[in-house]
This record gives C-alpha cells, structure tokens and sequence, in this order.
C-alpha cells in the first residue's frame, strides 16, 4: 500500500519547501508539491510539521563487554529508543576481545545485532596489530561493508593502542578505501594523571575529570589528525568535547586536510559541575570519557555546529545502570565510562540548537543525518528526503513537549543524566523504511525489524584525497652518478 505524507514542509541539509512525500514500500517514490494520492494509499496528514530525514546516530556501544561488564541497553532497546526520538540508523562497535579475530568478532555482533528495531551498521575497532588484523581488515572491507575502523587512544592495558599501530592501521585503511576513527585522549598521561588523583585521595568522580583535561584530549586529537596526514588518510575524530581538540580539528581542515569532529549532546548540553555532587551516583552516572567540560568548551563546539568546522552531533549512546557504576565506589578508575542519549539527541539537539536560533533546521539534518550519510558514505539512500532514498523518515512536530524522565524512558537504565530537560520540537511519527515505526507515543517497530547496512569503500572524499596525497607525493630528485 502506498503511503502519502501530505502537507508538510520537507527539510534537508541544503533546503528546505513545502512538499508531499510519496512512499512505495520500502523508499521514497517521489517529493513533489500536491502529490495526488495513489488509489489505495494511507495518508498522513503532516501539517504544521517538518518531514526530516530520520537521525543517523554513528556512535553507539550496545550490548558491549567493557571495564568489566556489559552495557544495559543492547540492540532491542537501544535501537526501540532511538526510534523514540527520531533515530532511524545507529553505527555500533564491533570490539574484538583481545586476540579474537576480526571475522569473528564481527559474527557475533550480527548476532547481537538480529533483535534490532532499526537498521544499523558497525565500526570495526582495531585494538592491537598483527599480519592477521592487517589481512582481515580487507575482508572486514570488502565483505562485510565495514568502511570505518576505530581506534582507542585511551584506556592504556586494554583497548589502546601506540603511534606505531595507529600508523598501520591508518596506512591499512588509506589503502582499502576506509576511514579511521579515534578515542583521542592521551592513554600514557591518562594513567599517571589517574594515579595522581588516587595518591591525592581523590577517589570520587570527580577524579575521573580531573585525570583527563582537555588538554590530553587536544594533544592526542592534534598527534592523530599528523598521523592520518602522514599516512594519507581522511579522519573522523569521535566525541570531540573541548575547544583544544576542535581548533585542532579547524586548524586541520584550514589546511585542507580531510578531518571529521563528533561533538555529544552531553558535551554541548552538560558541564562539567556534574562532578561536583555531594551525591555519588548523580556524579558517577555522569563518568564518560572525555567527561563533561567547562562552560567555554561548549560554547566552542556550538561554535564548530555554527562555523562547519564540526560536523556530526552523536550520543556514544553506552549505558549503565547506577548498580554497574557502583563497581567504582571506592576508586573512580573502576566506574564503567558511559552515559546514555539515544532517544534524547534529536528533540534536545533541536530545542537547545534550532529552539535557540543557534543552528537552522537545515544544520540541524545535517549534523543529525546528512552529513555523517556522506562521511560513511551511504548517501543519498540515507540522510535525504529524496526520489529512491530509503523512507526512513520523521514527521516532526515543532510543538510537541516532551519532559525527559527516566521513569518514561525505553531505555533500560534507572537514570537519565538529562533529567527534567524539557524539549520543544519532537517526533510525531517515525517511519523505518517505509513502516510506521513510532507514532505518537505508540512504538510500533518490533525486535528484528532493523537491517543490517552495509557501506561501500571508496567515497569521493577517499579518493580526491588519496589522488591529491599522490600528485602531492615526496619524489626522488634525479642525480646522475656522483663525481669525485
Ligand atoms: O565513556 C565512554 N565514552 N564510553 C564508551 C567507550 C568510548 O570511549 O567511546
Ligand atoms: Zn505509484
Ligand atoms: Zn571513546
Ligand atoms: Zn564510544
């Protein structure tokens, strides 16, 4: 049956007009104004409301094994929340333990991956090197679809790795077509800063922000972006939170190098007060890496939204329950590193941005959508409301409220660190390709309604800046043979 969404205002990245949205199966049959309706069709009626491309959110850790435990929310409730506040795709984190093959690692991730709701993708995260990694990561490429690689410059004894596995895996990654992605924080100087604030007695959270200053984040985004530069390859620096990594990052980009900023809604919305709780576990529950900032810095990362010099607004949607962050009661070192946001990112991202005149609706779908459809290269089938596009589609109704609450949440965890934010601007309907997913307040998507999406190697900004490294490359100077 067809489906006709009439009368709302269709916005994407570059534009925005008032048009139908016109929906056969499972993709978007045509966007015109006054689309007759097909005999047969369901009509929504979209009134008053803008008709987006769902939200891309490309850093998620769900049902993830990490310091000890597992995340809460695996890939049914993380992917039934998103749904909630917009989110049509998530890009999760396929880690391999340690020693475990890729091709593996990646099979079990399909099976966690099968009760998803929405449709979803992985990073491969390459957390040591060896022959084995370097021959895999082709099949992990070629194969599977999986055209971005992470890497933990942080968490030194378990996920990190050094300059010299960084430079493998970046020059792997210049040759197949893929991207790399980094933690930067500086792991070495993490873990000394970590023993310090023990040996100081102080073992709370708030010794987990004061180990990781914006400075070990700035120097370790700057050793990346030389790093990806020298082995000629673009770069997507994860979680960016603090102005040091973000001038890192423009100073970049000023200099026509290919590098990509993820600031958090946590970062742009939450300071780093949080850890000044006389209660533990509001502080605790709020411990992440990096950990929320001063005030200045989030005024830089809206600045970044605004100036183009950041580019994508994500969750690291990693949540755990406040009995989970109890394993660091005594030492901060031990309270597993996450927050939540999945369902919360678009209706926030569109009060405290387009609610306050700080980013157009049209920013807003690209920071939540197009532009990281385009880093990963799945675009235009995600990230546009466009002929042959997938219908993965969000009416939004700029008057809806929506109170956030953990006792409301889909997510699994007993808290939400946004508590009592009230948005302006939410989701009425979130359709999945082509099915009503979401449609005020009812959640009609099931377990395994999500696909897995798979991303081709190769996109343009791979190869105009793989041609321009090569024309660009050192040369031998020719000498004939030298006389006595
Ligand atoms: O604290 C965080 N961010 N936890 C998830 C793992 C990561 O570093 O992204
Ligand atoms: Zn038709
Ligand atoms: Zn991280
Ligand atoms: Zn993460």
């Amino acid at each position: 049956m067809p489906l006709l969404i009439r009368g709302g205002t269709v916005v994407n990245h570059d534009h925005s007009r008032r048009a139908d949205v016109l929906i056969h199966g499972e993709t978007i049959a045509a966007v015109a104004t006054a689309i007759e309706a097909p005999a047969g069709s369901a009509i929504i009626d979209a009134g008053g409301c803008y008709v987006m491309p769902g939200g891309i959110d490309p850093h998620t850790h769900l049902e993830m094994p990490f310091m000890g435990t597992v995340t809460a929310d695996d890939f049914e409730s993380g992917t039934k929340a998103a749904l909630t506040g917009g989110t049509t795709m998530v890009v999760d984190h396929c880690l391999p333990d340690p020693g475990q093959s890729l091709l593996s690692a990646y099979q079990d991730w399909r099976r966690k991956s099968e009760v998803a709701a929405a449709d979803y993708g992985f990073h491969m995260a390459v957390t040591s090197w060896s022959k084995q990694i370097h021959d895999e990561m082709e099949t992990v490429v070629k194969t599977y679809g999986i055209n971005t690689f992470k890497h933990f410059m942080a968490y030194k004894g378990a996920l990190m790795v050094n300059d010299d596995e960084l430079y493998n895996s970046f020059a792997r990654c210049a040759g197949l077509g893929a991207m790399p992605l980094v933690h930067a924080e500086n792991g070495d100087i993490v873990a000394r800063m970590q023993e310090a604030m023990m040996a100081r007695g102080v073992t709370g959270p708030e010794g987990h922000a004061y180990s990781r200053p914006p400075e070990v984040e700035g120097e370790a985004t700057n050793r990346a972006i030389m790093i990806a530069d020298m082995t000629g390859t673009p770069l997507y620096v994860v979680h960016t939170s603090c102005r040091e990594a973000h001038e890192a990052i423009a100073r970049a980009r000023a200099a026509g190098k290919r590098v990509y900023g993820e600031p958090l809604i946590q970062h742009l919305l939450l300071d780093a007060r949080e850890y000044a709780s006389k209660d533990w576990n509001h502080s605790a529950q709020r411990v992440m890496s990096p950990p929320f900032r001063d005030k200045v810095h989030q005024d830089s990362l809206w600045a970044g939204l605004q100036a183009g010099s950041l580019q994508v607004v994500a969750t690291d949607h990693c949540a755990f329950t406040t009995e989970q962050k109890r394993f660091g009661l005594d030492d901060f070192r031990k309270i597993p590193n996450g927050t939540g946001g999945l369902e919360d990112r678009m209706p926030l991202l569109w009060t405290a941005g387009v609610g306050t005149g700080r980013l157009t609706k049209e920013e807003f779908v690209a920071v939540t959508s197009a532009n990281i459809a385009r880093i990963l290269n799945i675009y235009p089938r995600k990230g546009a409301v466009a002929t042959g596009s997938d219908a993965d589609l969000v009416v939004w109704d700029p008057a809806a409220t929506k109170a956030i609450r953990a006792s409301t949440q889909f997510s699994r965890i007993d808290y939400n660190v946004f508590e009592g934010f009230t948005c302006t601007g939410a989701p009425a309907i979130t359709l999945s390709r082509g099915k009503i997913a979401w449609k005020d307040g009812d959640l009609r998507a099931g377990k395994g309604d999500g696909r897995y999406i798979e991303r081709p190697a190769f996109p343009p900004v791979h190869v105009a800046n793989s041609t321009w490294k090569e024309l660009t490359a050192p040369r031998a100077v020719p000498r004939g043979p030298v006389t006595p």
